[in-house]
């Protein structure tokens, strides 16, 4: 008997996020009861699901040790909130990422569960305490913020409003653990967490050196994917410096960091995402990749393509 028998997580709203979230928690043998307020939308969800877990299977890519039948029947769906939340001990929000929907849902939420489960928001841009403001009992409440897509790209970052408990992260750890994503803890709330801070540094200094004119949106794309990505796919930036000098991390900074110090104070202020000038950055691209459906899905799918080989690399260097 595993520890995920017979026990329910509730997933709320059914869309991109909420479906991922339900196809990894029944892979891992929880069964998932979906609720989303419009109606018909959380079987439909079921509907989309059913189809995936059977290509994941055929490609032989279903997380997991049950088959795709079992997970199947490991999921339900409902139109009445209460009925959802019947009996789970866990509950993954994937609402709108607006702030009003999400505090009110929780409101109603924890009127409706008992004083144990575990509610958790998977919100990428708002932070647990204001997502959190309306919950009585914030010592339960945490954000638990996937990468999309969830299912090949396993990272979860659990962030804590600050009343949450010790052991509600460490629960929730554990739990993410257990159905095969890869959790990490921030210590205390900030916004954008950890991600999307790093992502941000990344997309600035990019644009900037496009916009400026140092380089093509091709070859910055390329300094990335053939370049720093490589090694990023296997280890972070603080392993990539201590392994950069012969005496690890220190000996690093005493070679490079006065160079990266001079850099960093030439980064100047944010670029201007969105006037004039960002026009011709989006046509460069354009030339690139139309901003067409039909050019952007057929990338979109050799981008998911490539993920899943990743990740099964990834898996064979476990
Ligand atoms: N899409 C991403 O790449 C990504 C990545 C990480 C986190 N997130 C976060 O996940 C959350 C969901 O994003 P998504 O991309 O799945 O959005 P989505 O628009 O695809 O799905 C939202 C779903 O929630 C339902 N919903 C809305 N209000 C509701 C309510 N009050 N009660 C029940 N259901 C309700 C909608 O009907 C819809 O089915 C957001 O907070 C988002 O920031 C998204
Ligand atoms: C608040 O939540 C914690 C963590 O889930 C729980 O242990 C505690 O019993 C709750 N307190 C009340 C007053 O409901
Ligand atoms: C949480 O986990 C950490 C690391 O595993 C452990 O040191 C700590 O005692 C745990 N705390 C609680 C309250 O469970």
């Amino acid at each position: 008997m595993s520890r995920s028998d017979g026990k329910i997580i509730a997933v709320i709203g059914s869309g991109l996020i909420g479906r991922s979230w339900a196809m990894v928690f029944v892979s891992g043998g929880y069964s998932v009861k979906i609720y989303d307020n419009q109606p018909g939308q959380s079987a439909k969800a079921i509907t989309e699901i059913r189809k995936q877990l059977a290509e994941l299977e055929e490609a032989h890519m279903l997380r997991g040790t049950l088959t795709a039948s079992q997970q199947l029947a490991l999921l339900s769906s409902y139109d009445d909130l209460a009925a959802a939340l019947q009996g789970a001990f866990f509950i993954q929000e994937c609402v709108f990422e607006q702030l009003e929907v999400k505090q009110s849902i929780f409101q109603d939420v924890e009127r409706l569960v008992g004083p144990d489960v575990v509610l958790s928001s998977s919100t990428s841009c708002l932070v647990p305490s204001n997502v959190f403001s309306r919950v009585q009992n914030q010592s339960r409440c945490l954000v638990s913020h996937p990468v999309n897509p969830p299912y090949y790209v396993r990272l979860v970052e659990l962030v804590p409003h600050p009343e949450t408990a010790m052991t509600v992260m460490n629960a929730t750890h554990a739990l993410m653990t257990e159905v095969g994503q890869a959790p990490v803890l921030l210590k205390k709330e900030i916004d954008g967490f950890a991600v999307n801070r790093v992502q941000a540094a990344i997309i600035a200094e990019s644009w900037r050196l496009v916009q400026d004119g140092f380089i093509s949106v091709k070859d910055i794309d390329l300094v990335m994917s053939e370049g720093l990505g490589m090694r990023y796919a296997f280890i972070g930036p603080m392993e990539t410096i201590h392994l950069n000098a012969p005496e690890g991390l220190e000996d690093y900074m005493r070679r490079y960091g006065e160079g990266f110090t001079r850099l960093l104070h030439s980064f100047g202020p944010v670029p201007d995402f969105c006037g004039a000038g960002a026009k011709s950055v989006a046509e460069e691209m354009y030339e690139l990749i139309p901003n067409q459906e039909a050019q952007l899905e057929a990338r979109r799918q050799r981008r998911d393509q490539l993920l899943r080989s990743l990740a099964r690399l990834k898996k064979e260097q476990q």
